[in-house]
């Protein structure tokens, strides 16, 4: 079996590996373009980039009621564990951790991670992971950096970048992005939510065949892809 991804809306992603269920980012219950609620998601692994309620929103709901693992930094950990999650692998920026399914590395994001009711959420990330089949890098929200072309050393299968501008980089800079990680596939992520991050996902996918070396890829909420 290959790994299948589906994008869930906004950042929200699921992996499915041979060996393990993993969600990232859930927001699901109060996303306006999410195609499935929480309940309905089974999952082994919640990773969760930073603190903000539209990556973490579910994240205890989903890890409680499917006993799975939380990954993320070690402040986020500490709160979900406040909410009854008794699985963590807590990190922090730079660090790798070793799975069953593969290697998480979080990596760095320019952005920020209160919490949803005020707690200091840590430094915000982004994931790399190293599965059987390939390599994935969730920028998740973040400002474009040029130490993304670090993160793109070992070559990477597939990016997913935020496109929605204003609260993390735009179209502009993911494309700058995706010449500094020469992914062989960039898919778009965090943009027409709400209509402050609307934008033209097949003018950025034109504007990635022709000004980038990495094949576009779009899916509308609840599409699958193969790795
Ligand atoms: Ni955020
Ligand atoms: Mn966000």
């Amino acid at each position: 079996m290959a790994t299948l991804l589906t994008w869930l809306g906004h950042n929200c992603w699921l992996i499915e590996t041979p060996g393990a269920r993993i969600i990232l980012d859930p927001f699901l219950d109060d996303s306006p373009t999410a195609p499935v609620k929480s309940d309905a998601i089974q999952a082994d692994y919640v990773l969760v980039s930073h603190g903000h309620f539209d990556h973490v929103a579910d994240a205890a709901k989903i890890a409680v009621r499917n006993q799975a693992t939380v990954v993320s930094n070690f402040e986020i950990c500490e709160w979900l564990a406040g909410q009854g999650v008794s699985n963590c692998e807590q990190m922090n920026l730079g660090g790798s951790c070793r799975l069953p399914f593969g290697t998480v590395k979080l990596t760095l994001a320019h952005h920020s991670s209160v919490l949803p009711d005020g707690t200091y959420g840590g430094n915000p990330g982004g994931f790399l992971l190293t599965l059987a089949d390939g390599r994935i890098y969730f920028a998740c929200d973040t400002a474009l950096f040029a130490d993304m072309k670090l993160i793109g050393a070992a070559g990477l299968d597939l990016a997913v970048l935020p496109i929605g501008d204003r609260f993390t980089m735009g179209v502009d800079d993911s494309l700058e992005a995706t010449r500094l990680l020469a992914p062989r596939r960039v898919a778009p992520a965090h943009y027409n939510t709400w209509p402050p991050i609307a934008q033209d996902a097949a003018g950025w996918a034109r504007r990635v065949q022709s000004e980038t070396s990495a094949e576009p890829l779009v899916l509308a909420p609840g599409e699958k892809i193969n790795l």
